[in-house]
């Protein structure tokens, strides 16, 4: 039996129904946290609703790019122990940064930036009321050394995230809040997966596989675990750290 590391705990994970954010909801879940996810893709609302089972796990329709909505629901919400920036994504448009736009950058940053902005100021007066709180926020390895593969926006886009998580974690650590950022590496979700082979050839997939220690790709799961560990009571003497959870492959760019 797993641990109910979560009991009596309630989490908020944005746009979450599917990919690592339905990881991380399920993980939690498991361990008896009330799970509160958002989403705006109707499909895969659907699907996560069929896979939710006996899981405390409410999916509610919210465009993270829609301030009003995200206003709404958090004042729906009630009281949120754990929040999960999760929402962000690169637009698979031109990856160069010279053929990348203004409108792609104002996109990017958005939603991987300015909508985390926008949930963690409506959450973290609650968390500060109660003097508890656990922010993870998602970063990437991309934000740490760039990436030829995501682009230029994306890149910065997650480096913002990592100076939030930073500025966030020393401001609202005396009131029992820590905030830490998780940094995948590519993790073969079935978006990932379909990218990776559109894009790039069984030799240079090969090639990443050789780049990776641990020597194999990694899972949601690998993310949904860091994530609990993070958002768990036990981690309360950690704050304002960039998890890698590559295989250690950063070590080898
Ligand atoms: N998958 C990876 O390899 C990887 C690696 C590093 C970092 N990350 C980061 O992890 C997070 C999750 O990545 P993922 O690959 O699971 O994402 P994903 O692209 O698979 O999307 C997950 C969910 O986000 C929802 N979503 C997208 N735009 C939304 C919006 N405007 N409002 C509400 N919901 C929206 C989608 O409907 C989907 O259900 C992102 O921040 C991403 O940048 C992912």
């Amino acid at each position: 039996m797993t641990p109910s590391r979560f009991a009596g705990r309630r989490a908020l994970i944005t746009a979450a129904a599917s990919g690592l954010g339905w990881s991380m909801a399920c993980r939690l879940a498991d361990e008896d946290a009330e799970v509160i996810v958002w989403d705006r893709d109707e499909a895969a609302m659907e699907a996560a609703r069929a896979e939710t089972g006996s899981r405390a796990i409410a999916i509610e329709r919210v465009d993270m790019s829609d301030p009003g909505a995200i206003a709404g629901a958090a004042g729906r919400a009630g009281k949120l122990d754990i929040l999960v920036n999760n929402a962000g994504g690169s637009l698979h448009t031109p990856q160069s940064f010279l053929e990348q736009s203004e409108e792609d950058w104002a996109r990017v940053m958005d939603l991987n930036v300015t909508a985390a902005v926008r949930v963690t100021r409506l959450v973290l007066p609650g968390m500060k009321e109660r003097g508890y709180g656990r922010v993870v926020n998602m970063g990437s390895k991309a934000g740490r050394f760039g990436s030829l593969f995501a682009g230029a926006n994306y890149s910065a886009s997650k480096g913002a995230m990592q100076a939030f998580t930073l500025q966030l974690a020393q401001e609202f650590g005396p009131f029992g809040i820590t905030c830490n950022a998780v940094c995948p590496g590519a993790i073969l979700t079935p978006r990932v997966e379909r990218l990776l082979s559109e894009r790039k050839t069984p030799e240079e997939r090969r090639a990443m596989l050789a780049g990776i220690p641990v020597g194999r790709h990694g899972r949601p799961e690998d993310v949904a675990a860091a994530v609990a560990y993070l958002a768990s009571e036990e981690a309360g003497f950690v704050t304002g750290v960039m998890l890698d959870v590559n295989g250690g492959q950063a070590m080898s760019i």
